[in-house]
């Protein structure tokens, strides 16, 4: 694992946003893993700067999405689908037809899962995946030993709905095994609340109690953290 410090959240944003212009510089045609959640948010702002400014063309670019929860439409703001349109999509030219985001309104989930693992084969498997992480080290929505969502998580994620029984119990996600498979991974944390978990996850053990740590195998990640959540390394 390589590990970057940057000073604070504005700098981790554009240090990943350079990271991902560099990608689609290197590989117009790059499969990207796309995370949604807090802390990619700068950095997405970042990438659309960037492209504003001439520098990055996102037509041969293709996405995948880690996660949606289940049960949401699309159009309802707490989707991930809308996230991501809000965030990125909308604001540069990538073609719709490559945007790939579970289908949370997916009659048989199993189909669903199976066809996009599928999807992500036919598109050759992820150049770059860029990662969050929970505080219980979740990556995507894999939780400690659990099929449904953590408890913790949904608490921490409640802060985007109005209230705590309004945060779907359930989620579809790329599993540990897909994301282990993609070539490059830039985890990103920022905020002392990650940084017993960063340091857990680059120098505990294996674990699946911490999703996060199977990284310590993959050949090449890139944490990139900012001054607080570094600070119990
Ligand atoms: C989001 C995702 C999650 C988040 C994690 C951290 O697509 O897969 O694993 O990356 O929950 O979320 P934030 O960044 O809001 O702290």
């Amino acid at each position: 694992m390589r590990i970057i410090i940057a000073k604070d959240y504005d700098e981790l944003s554009k240090k990943t946003a350079n990271l991902l212009a560099s990608q689609i510089t290197l590989k117009p045609n790059s499969v990207l893993g796309l995370a949604t959640g807090s802390t990619p948010v700068g950095a997405y702002n970042d990438l659309v700067r960037i492209y504003k400014e001439g520098d990055i063309n996102f037509t041969e670019v293709v996405t995948f999405n880690l996660d949606e929860y289940y049960g949401l439409d699309k159009e309802n703001p707490q989707s991930y689908y809308y996230f991501m349109m809000e965030n990125l999509f909308k604001h540069v030219n990538i073609n719709k037809h490559n945007i790939h985001i579970p289908n949370g309104r997916a009659k048989d989930i199993e189909l669903e899962c199976i066809e996009y693992e599928n999807k992500i084969k036919q598109a050759g498997g992820i150049d770059l995946q860029l990662l969050g992480i929970g505080r219980n080290g979740h990556i995507g929505f894999n939780e400690p030993d659990v099929k449904f969502l953590d408890e913790d998580t949904i608490e921490a994620n409640s802060r985007f709905f109005t209230a705590l029984d309004e945060v779907p119990r359930k989620a579809i996600s790329m599993g540990i095994k897909t994301i282990m498979h993609s070539r490059k991974i830039i985890l990103l944390a920022s905020g002392e609340e990650k940084a017993e978990t960063i340091n857990s996850m680059i120098n505990g053990k294996i674990t699946p109690e911490l999703p996060a740590s199977v990284l310590q195998l993959h050949p090449d990640v890139v944490v990139l953290l900012d001054e607080k959540a570094a600070c119990k390394l």
